[in-house]
């Protein structure tokens, strides 16, 4: 008996003792030597298990700002900030030429896998392919993404734009001026642009889910939330906590917990309602090519019907809307959101971009009223709304929704500049640090647009919130196109006031964006 305590003991003690090792003790040797190898070049943010999370959550709650150290570790000679996250460590690089080095060669590595939700629903997608896999995606996606092709989505945003503010001026008929959930109001219009840049016009009712408990909702409603309980359930089921630390996208073949279960219910049934869309315009197509749209899902079709070597699975389309629609939704109405949040406080630039946009369609004014008047707005207008177009980047600068690249393990032992990197490690790139470097940005944490007007080299070569190299935003004209219409509409019919009222708190979570939404009044312009 007592020989089996023994041998327990000393089994609770060897995990002890590994755990400690390769939690705490390795992150520190290494470190160390990164340390005294590289000096000033490298800063690093230790903090066991959760590594540079712990720093994120520590300035939300100090400073309102998850990046807040970020945006002030700025010095001269800094190239990388290490970091530990579980039990890996790796390096975070903020030197623009070392940045791209990483960028421009990503089969030197591979994603890290996420919760369930985005390997169930992505793995076969353009964000998770691997080299030759992900180039012929890209390939075939990249078409419709091109400047040109997006021409044909523009009437859809344009009318997205009108459906989501006829709801608001439906509330000011009451009041003279109203708050506004300014990133709502924005998701509304991204999101029903990449539901339906993907699927074209859908049959409603082919949109919706039914959950077990009997309530329903649409399949872009279900993508967010399951995507949000995913993460939510490492907080509330430490088993399917540890079971993904150690077998990651491998932990739901084996033993599922309660709710792993419920949740991979609720993603299969998602997928279910994804293949019935696939399945009914598969059926239309088949009876006649020629009522094909230019959406991603006509396309993709044609392309399979028309090509038998094309090398696309149904599997793929479905992974593909996921990652387009939830790639393209938040980010896009982040970046409109805090536009409209620094108009808000910037009453002279405000007035300035109005005229911009009114100057723009006065040829075809005519006497109509605003929203007659934005129906006018042409593609080709686009291109001289110069101001607009840099309060979108600087909005982009100050709040960029995506801090850094995805976090990559490394392939191979890779050297980066003067930077040894070993197998395993992970690797990213925070373009936050570069977005507000007061040496090629001054001042700046002022919302200033103007300096885009007249940007300089050095300015360009460290605005990278789309990333950059092979695997940049493949929908960055997309989301710019949206984000001028959204603007433009909203200048035209309203006035942007702050409202004081509310707390400013910028938070990391998958995107990075203001914590609370009613930023803002909305009041009528009379016209
Ligand atoms: C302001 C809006 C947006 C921002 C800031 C943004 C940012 C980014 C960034 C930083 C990446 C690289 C991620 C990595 O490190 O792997 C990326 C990739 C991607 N983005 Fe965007 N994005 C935006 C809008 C969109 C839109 C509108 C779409 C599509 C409708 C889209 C689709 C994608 C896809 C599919 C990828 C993966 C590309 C590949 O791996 O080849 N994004 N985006």
């Amino acid at each position: 008996m007592i020989f089996i305590v023994y041998i327990c003991l000393g089994l609770i003690a060897s995990i002890i003792a590994y755990g400690s090792y390769i939690l705490i003790l390795y992150p520190i040797l290494r470190f160390s030597q990164m340390k005294q190898k590289y000096g000033n070049k490298i800063k690093v943010c230790f903090s066991i298990g959760a590594g540079i999370l712990k720093f994120y959550n520590k300035d939300l709650q100090n400073k309102n700002d998850s990046i807040y150290f970020i945006r002030n570790m700025h010095e001269p000679n800094l190239k990388a900030i290490a970091f530990n996250f579980g039990t890996k460590v790796g390096l975070s690089f903020v030197d623009p030429e070392l940045q791209k080095q990483i960028l421009q060669n990503p089969h030197f590595y591979s994603k890290v896998d996420g919760p369930m939700a985005i390997t169930f629903l992505f793995a076969n997608s353009i964000a998770y392919a691997t080299e030759k896999e992900w180039k012929r995606q890209r390939l075939f996606l990249g078409k419709s993404f091109h400047f040109e092709e997006i021409k044909n989505y523009f009437p859809l945003i344009i009318e997205t734009c009108q459906k989501t503010l006829k709801k608001i001026d439906q509330k000011l008929i009451q009041k003279e001026k109203i708050d506004i959930q300014i990133l709502k109001t924005c998701q509304e219009v991204t999101s029903e642009v990449s539901f339906k840049v993907f699927f074209g016009s859908t049959d409603e009712t082919l949109t919706i889910i039914k959950r077990k408990d009997g309530s329903q909702t649409t399949i872009s409603n279900e993508l967010v939330q399951v995507l949000i309980d995913s993460y939510y359930l490492f907080q509330t089921d430490k088993l399917a906590l540890l079971k993904w630390v150690l077998l990651k996208r491998k932990s739901t073949n084996f033993f599922l917990t309660h709710g792993e279960e419920q949740l991979l219910n609720r993603l299969k049934a998602l997928r279910q309602a994804c293949a019935n869309i696939v399945a009914k315009r598969k059926e239309e197509l088949t009876q006649d090519q020629s009522i094909a749209k230019k959406n991603f899902l006509d396309q993709y079709l044609i392309e399979m019907a028309n090509n038998q070597n094309s090398g696309i699975t149904y599997d793929e389309i479905i992974d593909n809307f996921s990652a387009i629609y939830l790639a393209g939704t938040d980010t896009t109405s982040n970046m409109a959101g805090a536009a409209l949040y620094y108009l808000s406080l910037n009453q002279e630039i405000q007035q300035q971009a109005r005229e911009e946009i009114i100057k723009v369609l006065s040829v075809k004014q005519k006497g109509r009223m605003a929203q007659q008047l934005f129906s006018q707005l042409a593609f080709e207008d686009l291109q001289n709304l110069n101001l607009i177009n840099s309060i979108l980047k600087e909005s982009l600068r100050l709040m960029p929704p995506a801090i850094q690249s995805q976090t990559k393990f490394a392939n191979h032992n890779l050297k980066i500049g003067e930077f040894d990197i070993k197998k395993g490690d992970l690797v990213t790139n925070h373009f936050s640090y570069n977005l507000s470097n007061p040496e090629v940005f001054p001042n700046p944490s002022v919302f200033n647009p103007h300096r885009w007007m007249a940007a300089n080299h050095q300015e360009m070569v460290n605005f990278t919130p789309f990333s950059q190299g092979p695997r940049n935003c493949i929908g960055q004209h997309l989301a710019m196109i949206e984000g001028k219409c959204i603007i433009a509409s909203i200048l035209l019919q309203y006035e942007i006031l702050p409202n004081p009222a509310e707390k400013v708190v910028k938070q990391m979570r998958i995107v990075y964006g203001f914590q609370h939404d009613n930023l803002v009044f909305f009041k009528k312009i009379n016209s």
